[in-house]
């Protein structure tokens, strides 16, 4: 196997279709560029690294991943400063957890160089394809499966890995109101909650409609044993500020290790606000909700950066928040994107230039 640098063949699109893309109305994760990465594991290695068109792929219906879903995914994004030069935002987590989360799926571990490379080939490519302006951004889905032919329930030994790039505009628009999950768990001790695992995603989407049904966008999930504690808020992880204290549960193997969590949780420190890593329990909640003493809720992730709740439900009650003059959400939100975008300093090193 030969995992040095330089060794991606690249297979370039004759023509793009950059022309037709209507950049104002994007739907979040649905245009893709004009360039993909795929690599294979076969024979205990990964090889065939190459950069070509975007396009379908050709895989038998008895591949693992369409029967057991071995498969694990990130979430990254690529921003373009005003002076037209591109950077990542702390690809390195994004790296390491992808490993991460493919050793708890049983997948074999991704080499770093090839991945970087692959980043910075595509990026090359594509870059007429991140946009610039506070808002835009090419949303990058580096993903593993298992690609082996055979039903039988053990893990594959052929899979592919893949980039994808897509350009987007914001995740959620309008107001993100949740419900707490009281019956569906998101999660359990021991299980994959900490894995970008595809399934964890794929079973919140029955939850998730029943909470739209009521009027909800998304869940806040509890713990699967007593329902009693709060832990992530659909695909992002959650924050609560009560009095001026930034709370947030502790990640365990439960919870997601956010990239944007734990950049909140800095520039906080930084900024001398106030934080506390603890279990709140939904009786807390409920409880700051009505003396007044809660004054946000936030979920933080890659796709939806910093997305402030506008209300929660819990049992028959609905809690408005109303978004205070001192905004933690929304200072954290513009301290997260002066950073990204280039228009501050970067004190500890995050962005990643291309
Ligand atoms: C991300 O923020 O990258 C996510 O994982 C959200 C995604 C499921 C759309």
């Amino acid at each position: 196997m030969n995992t040095s640098t330089e060794q991606i063949t690249v297979k370039k699109v004759t023509t793009s279709r950059l022309p037709e893309v209507d950049f104002d109305n994007l739907v979040f994760g649905s245009t893709f560029s004009d360039h993909m990465f795929m690599c294979d594991f076969k024979d205990g290695a990964w090889q065939d690294a190459t950069i070509l068109p975007y396009g379908n792929l050709s895989i038998s219906p008895a591949a693992k991943v369409f029967h057991y879903g071995q498969a694990v995914f990130e979430g990254m994004k690529a921003f373009k400063d005003e002076d037209g030069n591109v950077f990542l935002f702390r690809p390195e987590e994004n790296f390491e957890r992808i490993n991460k989360s493919s050793k708890r799926m049983a997948i074999p571990e991704f080499p770093k160089a090839l991945f970087f490379e692959a980043l910075h080939k595509l990026l090359a490519l594509d870059k007429d394809w991140v946009k610039g302006g506070l808002g835009n951004s090419l949303y990058i889905r580096p993903f593993a499966m298992a690609t082996q032919v055979g039903v039988a329930a053990a893990p594959a030994n052929e899979y592919k890995f893949m980039i994808l790039m897509s350009p987007v505009k914001a995740y959620y628009t309008g107001d993100v109101k949740v419900t707490i999950a009281q019956k569906y768990s998101r999660s359990a001790n021991g299980g994959v909650g900490a894995a970008k695992a595809a399934g964890n995603y794929g079973a919140q989407f029955y939850p998730t409609n029943l909470a739209r049904e009521k009027g909800f966008q998304q869940v806040i999930w509890t713990d699967a044993d007593e329902h009693k504690y709060l832990e992530e808020a659909g695909t992002m992880n959650v924050f609560f500020r009560i009095n001026d204290t930034l709370i947030t549960a502790p990640t365990s193997d439960r919870i997601l290790d956010g990239v944007t969590r734990k950049s909140v949780l800095a520039i906080a420190e930084r900024d001398g606000i106030e934080t506390d890593v603890r279990r709140l329990t939904v009786g807390e909640l409920v409880a700051a909700a009505k003396d007044g003493s809660l004054k946000e809720i936030f979920g933080s992730g890659t796709a939806a950066v910093i997305s402030p709740v506008s209300a929660f439900g819990y049992n028959d009650e609905i809690f408005e928040l109303e978004k205070p003059q001192d905004s933690y959400s929304e200072r954290f939100k513009k301290e997260l994107m002066d950073i990204q975008y280039n228009r501050a300093q970067d004190p500890f090193g995050w962005r990643y230039p291309i």
